[in-house]
């Protein structure tokens, strides 16, 4: 497996991870009409498009070195909101790569880097009733708050916020 920087001309395989990952991840979670909006707000080729260029997200993809095909991508934030924080704004893994250590992959190689850069928090938001709040117990995070956010439409984000401790 191979784990690469995603560049702008790589934000259509983003998206059709995303597209394909969050039905099930969400299904039963949130309204069909809410998953509409949020992957609209989240994922248009304009709000990916500025999130690399005028956000300083990162994307990092994975990708089977013996197919080449592409499995999940994590999205980070070196110093958030002029913090030693590194936000994880997303984490994906198409369904059938799930549970099979990719995402303690990424989440260390973003912890890994997250240290180089002196940063001394990993932190994210997490729906409230999202199972990967277990996996990310289990990758050393824990939950610090809560936040309810409008996202417009009448539609809610109810999230836990997370963070991990990081040392040198
Ligand atoms: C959440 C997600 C990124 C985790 O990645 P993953 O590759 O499936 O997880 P891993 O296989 O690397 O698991 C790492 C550890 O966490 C544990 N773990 C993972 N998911 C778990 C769960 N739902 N409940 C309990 N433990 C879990 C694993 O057992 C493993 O522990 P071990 O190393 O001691 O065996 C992935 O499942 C995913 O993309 N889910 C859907 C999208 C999503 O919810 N993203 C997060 C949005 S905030």
């Amino acid at each position: 497996m191979a784990i690469t920087e995603a560049t702008e001309q790589d934000l259509p395989i983003i998206r059709d991870i995303a597209y394909r990952t969050w039905p099930t991840t969400f299904g039963e979670i949130l309204s069909p009409a809410q998953i509409d909006y949020m992957l609209n707000m989240m994922y248009s080729p304009d709000a990916l498009t500025a999130q690399i260029k005028d956000k300083n997200h990162v994307f990092l993809l994975a990708q089977e070195t013996d197919n080449n095909e592409y499995l999940g991508f994590i999205s980070y934030e070196f110093d958030y909101k002029n913090q030693s924080k590194t936000k994880i704004h997303k984490i994906y893994l198409l369904p059938a790569s799930q549970g099979k250590g990719v995402g303690r992959l990424l989440l260390d190689k973003v912890a890994m880097l997250a240290i180089e850069r002196a940063n001394s928090h990993l932190s994210l938001n997490v729906n409230k009733y999202n199972k990967a709040i277990q996996f990310y117990e289990r990758m050393g995070f824990a939950t610090v708050d809560n936040e309810t956010i409008d996202i417009g439409e009448g539609f809610l984000m109810e999230d836990y916020i997370m963070e991990k401790p990081l040392i040198a």
